[in-house]
Parts: C-alpha cells; sequence; structure tokens
C-alpha cells in the first residue's frame, strides 16, 4: 500500500516559524510511522512562489523576484534538511515542470467547459490574495483578515465554475465522514458550501508574476490566480499531465493544513479534482493556530518563534515532542517556554528518561549489564498483558493524527514500568537471594522501552535510535513487526551505559518574546460581518480566548472631552477623551457616520485603554471605542449611568 503526505507549500514572503514546523513535523512524523510499517512512502513539501504579494516582497527588498523566491525558498529546504525533515520531493511553484502541469489542468477544465471568461470587481487585498466585498471592509478600506489596505481591481478573468460543484461536494463529504480531520471541522466546511457557492475568478491581469495561461488560449493578459497554481502542485508533483508514473501515489493519504487554508482545501480543491476527473485525497487535516504565551504571533510585534532558535536551545527532538503532545489535532496551541519545559522535565526527564538510567543502574550491579528477557512472562505475565493492549490501541489514534492522544497512550507503558519497579523491588529481591524475580523486572522494563521506542521513533528519531542502540537492536519494520504487532521480546543482549538522555532544565533557555511593536491601525472598528464570498479568502481562525487572555484587554470608561471632524475623511472624528489620566486620550474612530462630533462631547464611552497607539491618517490614537453594529447602524457602547472617568470596565 502507498501513503502519500503532504505540507501545504509555504510562502516565500519569510523565514519559517513554528507554524511551518509544526506542519512539517506532523508530517515528517506520519511519513516515518507509515515506513516504519513497511508502507511506500512519498512525502511532498515544497514553497509557493507566485503572486502579487512575492511580487511586492520582492521589489521591497530590492531583488529581482525569482532571485528573492530563490533565496527564501532555499532558506526553507536548508532548514528542513538540517531538521532531518524525511521528505521525498521539494516542489517550488517556480519549477518549470509544475508551471507546464498548471497549464495543462487549466486546459482540460476549460475544454470541459468549468472556466470561462468574464469580469471582475472589487476590494483586494494583496497580503491575503482575495478581493473582499465591500461590506466586509473594515472603515471602507482595510481587510478584514489582516487589516491592511485594500485597493480596488477591476479586471477581466476567467472563472471556475464553482456553482456547478456545490452538490457533488456535498455529496461527498457526506459519503466520505471522515475526509476533513478532526471531524469537528467538517460542519463548518459543508455549511459554508450549503450557504452556496459563487464562480471562482482563476486568473489576474493586474500583476505578471505568475503562471501564463496556456498558449492554446492565446490570452497572454493573464496570469493564473496564485491558489490555483499552488493547489495543483500536489498532482504536479506527481508528474501529472506529463510523465504520470507517480501519479500512483495519488490520492493523497493525507493532506496537512493549517485551519486557516482548510477551506481551499476542502472546497476548491476537490472542485478542482473533480474538474479533472481526478480521485479526493482520503483525507484534509487542519490543524490549528500556535500563539506565543498567548498571543498571536506576527512579524511587527517581533514575537514570531524560530523553530531553528528553540531546536537550538532546547533541541529539535524535545521541540518535535513537545509540539505534538502539547496540543490536541485541531486546537490552537500556545508557544511557552515553561509549557515546554514542563513536558521536558516530566514525560521525557522523568518517566522515560529515568526509567532508562534505572534499568542501566540496575542491569550494571545485578548482572553486570546483561539483560535476558527467558523470565519476563513467568513473573510479569499480567504487566505483558497490560503492555499488549496498549500496543493494540494506540496505533489508531495516530490514522486520525491525534498526536497527543498516540502519545499520552504511549507512556502508559512507561507507568507500567514504573509501577512494576516500585511494586517489586528489585533491590529487595536481589537481598533476598532472588536474582531471577529482579533480573525479571529490569527484562521487563527493557522491553517496554524497546517496544515504546519503536512507537516513539516517528516522533524523535534520532533519540529513539539512541535507545534502542543501548538495548542492543535498530528500529526497522522487521523490529516494528516483532516487537510492536507479535509481542516477541527481546533476545539476550547487553545493555550500554549511556548518559542520560533529558537533562533536566531548570530555567528559560532562551531570551523571553519581546514586547509588542506598534501596529496596524485601530479605530471604533464596526466588526466585520461574516464572511460570505466568492474568492478563497478566509484564513479562519477561533475565536475562544481564556479569561486571562480576556484580562490582558484594559477597559475603561471615558468622558469625550472634545470632538472634531477630521477633514477629507467620510468615517473618522478626532475625540479627546478623558480615562482618568493626566490628560486625555486622542483617540480617532470611525463612528462620523453615525455621530456627529457635537453631540459626543460630554458623553460617556467604553475604551481599550492598553492598545499600542497607531497612527490613522496621519494622526495618533491612543486606544479604541466599543461600538455595536448591525443593520441599522453603529451605536457605541455606554454605562448605563454616568461612572467616574478611568473606572474599569469587566
Ligand atoms: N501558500 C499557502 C498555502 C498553499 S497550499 C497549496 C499558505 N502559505 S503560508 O506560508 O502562509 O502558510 C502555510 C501554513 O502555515 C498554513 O497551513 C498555515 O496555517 C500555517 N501557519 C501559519 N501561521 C501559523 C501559526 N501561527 N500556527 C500554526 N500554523 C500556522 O498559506
Amino acid at each position: 500500500m502507498s501513503y502519500y503526505v503532504t505540507t501545504p507549500i509555504y510562502y516565500v514572503n519569510g523565514e519559517a516559524h513554528i507554524g511551518h514546523a509544526y506542519t512539517t513535523f506532523i508530517a515528517d512524523m506520519l511519513a516515518r510511522y507509515k515506513r516504519l510499517c513497511g508502507e511506500e512512502v512519498y512525502f511532498l513539501t515544497g514553497t509557493d512562489e507566485h503572486g502579487q504579494k512575492i511580487e511586492e516582497s520582492a521589489r521591497k527588498f530590492g531583488k529581482p523576484t525569482q532571485q528573492f523566491a530563490d533565496e527564501i525558498s532555499a532558506l526553507f529546504r536548508n532548514l528542513w534538511d538540517e531538521f532531518g525533515i524525511s521528505y521525498d520531493q521539494f516542489i517550488r511553484t517556480t519549477d518549470k515542470n509544475h508551471m507546464a502541469g498548471v497549464q495543462k489542468a487549466f486546459e482540460t477544465m476549460y475544454a470541459k467547459g468549468d472556466i470561462y471568461k468574464g469580469n471582475y470587481e472589487g476590494h483586494y487585498c494583496v497580503s491575503c490574495e482575495t478581493f473582499f466585498p465591500e461590506t466586509q471592509l473594515i472603515d471602507g478600506e482595510f481587510c478584514p483578515d489582516c487589516g491592511r489596505s485594500t485597493s480596488i481591481v477591476k479586471e477581466e478573468s476567467y472563472f471556475f465554475k464553482l456553482s456547478a460543484y456545490e452538490q457533488k461536494l456535498l455529496e461527498y463529504y457526506d459519503a466520505h465522514p471522515d475526509f476533513i480531520l478532526p471531524k469537528s471541522r467538517r460542519n463548518e466546511v459543508i455549511n459554508f458550501v450549503k450557504g452556496g457557492l459563487n464562480d471562482l475568478s482563476v486568473t489576474r491581469t493586474s500583476f505578471s508574476w505568475g503562471v501564463p495561461l496556456p498558449e492554446s488560449l492565446g490570452d497572454n493578459k493573464h496570469v493564473m490566480y496564485v491558489w490555483l497554481d499552488a493547489l495543483l502542485n500536489y498532482i504536479t508533483a506527481l508528474g501529472y499531465g506529463r510523465d504520470e508514473e507517480k501519479m500512483r501515489y495519488w490520492p493523497a493519504q493525507m493532506q496537512l493544513v493549517g485551519k486557516d487554508i482548510l477551506r481551499f482545501h476542502a472546497i476548491y480543491w476537490p472542485a478542482f479534482l473533480m474538474s479533472l476527473g481526478r480521485p479526493l485525497p482520503k483525507h484534509i487535516g487542519a490543524h490549528g493556530w500556535w500563539t506565543r504565551d498567548g498571543e498571536k504571533m506576527s512579524k511587527s510585534k517581533g514575537n514570531v518563534v524560530s523553530p531553528k532558535e528553540v531546536a537550538d536551545a532546547y533541541g529539535l527532538e524535545n521541540l518535535r515532542y513537545f509540539m505534538m503532545r502539547e496540543v490536541p489535532f485541531g486546537q490552537d496551541g500556545d508557544f511557552s517556554q515553561r509549557a515546554f519545559i514542563d513536558r521536558i522535565n516530566s514525560d521525557l526527564s522523568n518517566d522515560l528518561g529515568n526509567l532508562l538510567n534505572r534499568i542501566i543502574g540496575m542491569s550494571g550491579k545485578y548482572s553486570d549489564f546483561v539483560i535476558d528477557s527467558k523470565d519476563v512472562l513467568n513473573y510479569h505475565a499480567s504487566e505483558m498483558a497490560e503492555v499488549e493492549a496498549v500496543l493494540d490501541g494506540v496505533e489508531r489514534y495516530l490514522d486520525e493524527v491525534q498526536t497527543h492522544r498516540f502519545l499520552e497512550e504511549l507512556w502508559k507503558l512507561f507507568t507500567i514500568g514504573n509501577k512494576a519497579i516500585e511494586a517489586h523491588a528489585p533491590w529487595v529481591k536481589m537481598k533476598e537471594g532472588k536474582t531471577d524475580e529482579a533480573l525479571a523486572v529490569v527484562a521487563l522494563v527493557a522491553n517496554i522501552l524497546a517496544k515504546a521506542s519503536v512507537l516513539l521513533h516517528p516522533f524523535m528519531p534520532k533519540t529513539t535510535a539512541t535507545i534502542a542502540d543501548a538495548l542492543g537492536f535498530n528500529i526497522d519494520t522487521k523490529a516494528y513487526t516483532d516487537l510492536v504487532k507479535n509481542g516477541t521480546l527481546l533476545p539476550t543482549f547487553t545493555i550500554k551505559k549511556i548518559p542520560p538522555l533529558f537533562p533536566r532544565i531548570e530555567a528559560p533557555l532562551m531570551e523571553q518574546a519581546p514586547d509588542a511593536q506598534p501596529n496596524e491601525p485601530e479605530a471604533a472598528k464596526p466588526a466585520p460581518e461574516k464572511q460570505k464570498a466568492s474568492q478563497p479568502s478566509e484564513k479562519e481562525q477561533d475565536n475562544l480566548i481564556t479569561i486571562d487572555q480576556f484580562f490582558k484587554t484594559e477597559l475603561k470608561i471615558g468622558t469625550i472631552v472634545e470632538a472634531e471632524e477630521v477633514p477629507k475623511s467620510k468615517k473618522l472624528l478626532k475625540l479627546q477623551v478623558d480615562v482618568g489620566e493626566a490628560s486625555p486620550r486622542q483617540v480617532v474612530a470611525g463612528i462620523k457616520e453615525f455621530y456627529s462630533a457635537d453631540s459626543l462631547v460630554g458623553t460617556q464611552v467604553c475604551v481599550v485603554a492598553n492598545l499600542k497607539p497607531a497612527k490613522l491618517m496621519g494622526m495618533l490614537s491612543e486606544g479604541m471605542l466599543l461600538a455595536a453594529k448591525d443593520d441599522e447602524g453603529l451605536c457605541l457602547m455606554r454605562p448605563e449611568s454616568p461612572r467616574k472617568a478611568g473606572s474599569s470596565v469587566g
């Protein structure tokens, strides 16, 4: 059986961060696991290099676009190589073969009547490579996803008949309940499709850094929309439309994505494949987002966690373990050094590392490091039955990418081992002259460690190889079959004395995240309306926060002491708001359509008081007003009765 696993291809507009590393670690772990099981694995990763965003980034750096893409793509590839990521192919969307494959796919869809020519006009966010309807823009201008300024783009465009696939997609989700993993994400996709799909604009004329249309169309004004180009990488990598020998790996068993790009993969991608008459991937696995110390990572805040920095400080395999153990697949996770250190000290050092040290120590004392499994079943049949039960049940978690559950279950083996040592106290048995019994406990634990190492191998390849070496075997498919599947015990061997694998860590090894820097503009922002767009835009995020995160927001009652219109702005008013400090704060708010400046003076409002100051139309804004918005307009949130300026809200 073959197993094709993919990561998203990463944009070449910045270096890899731990979010990218996380997907790549999971894909690498699955690839290694399936190889261990004896399956024929193909693991694809790579970089996404076309589109206006990349073109603009290159311009900012004053570099030719291709050179810029080459450099950043190499950074990704070098990092994965340094991390020992076991990919079989690293694809780049600027590869000639890929581009030819995309053109071939376009031609096929066009010939089928699934692509037609029309016109598109809309507000375009370059950063998100997406059109947004006016109703969704903030202050009529800013992108509801990233907050950056949008521009109006009107262009002739080719459209993909996505609407024609609505029904077929719904039928597919229905017939394949585990197509989207975790299953909890399935409904949001289904509801989106049920809400109606508009045809998708799949070409652009406003820039040229993209795959040209196939020559057969005789239309060289257009380049392909970056998402059409990018999604097709998963089959062009296998030689789609060229030499299709590797297409035997298709359909992919597992396509890993972040939740923000699930919709592209669970709606647009399957529709493209249906149009091409190709089978759909077996699973799309969507993971959550990583934050740092509870905050969203962003370049402007300067708090992006560099995977290289963390791996250098704490060890690559510790990082792999932490990320895959800490967070249930699909949920958001927080990177904090405290949580990381706790995992290393408790799971790796205390549970796993100590167990190994203990049997090295005991076998050294009792049997000159020789370990023999001959009496394990005589004295420890019940413990071995428990071990077998864990081994029987644990692997299914990997089929659903439940990495944290898998590791949690696997760790039960170490509990069995530790309990056996406590219960049978080999040192007492030795004193009582029951040498066989004492050595049987040591051998039981050695076997537990051996079996656990095999299954832990995909997560921590080097560390487990070291453990296996100490226990006198190699981790490979044979070891997997014997030790995990067939219940075989280790032959007699001499354990190697190795230094502790997981020294305890007492204090953080990296500097804390720098304080956030001034960021995107903020003003009274009506909440963006729910997205319902024809464009694949929605880099989705869960909106659940913890109470601690909520209390990070300082809300205060403020009294507006001055208010004036901002000339030339349809939306903005400039306010001076007393929030109980030495002098009033200046807040620039997008409420002019709903309130006159005069009517506000002397009234009270609710102010977000600890926002980083930002500039709006060149004016400093030192806070944000809370407001509610519906079809009837916007209304400010105010105290029911007057409060002292500066009173806290919450
Ligand atoms: N190029 C597109 C993907 C095209 S796939 C045909 C893209 N690139 S990206 O570089 O912006 O993001 C790549 C992946 O990184 C996405 O799956 C995204 O979810 C993930 N992450 C980006 N930031 C992240 C976190 N903070 N945490 C976890 N993953 C995050 O989108």
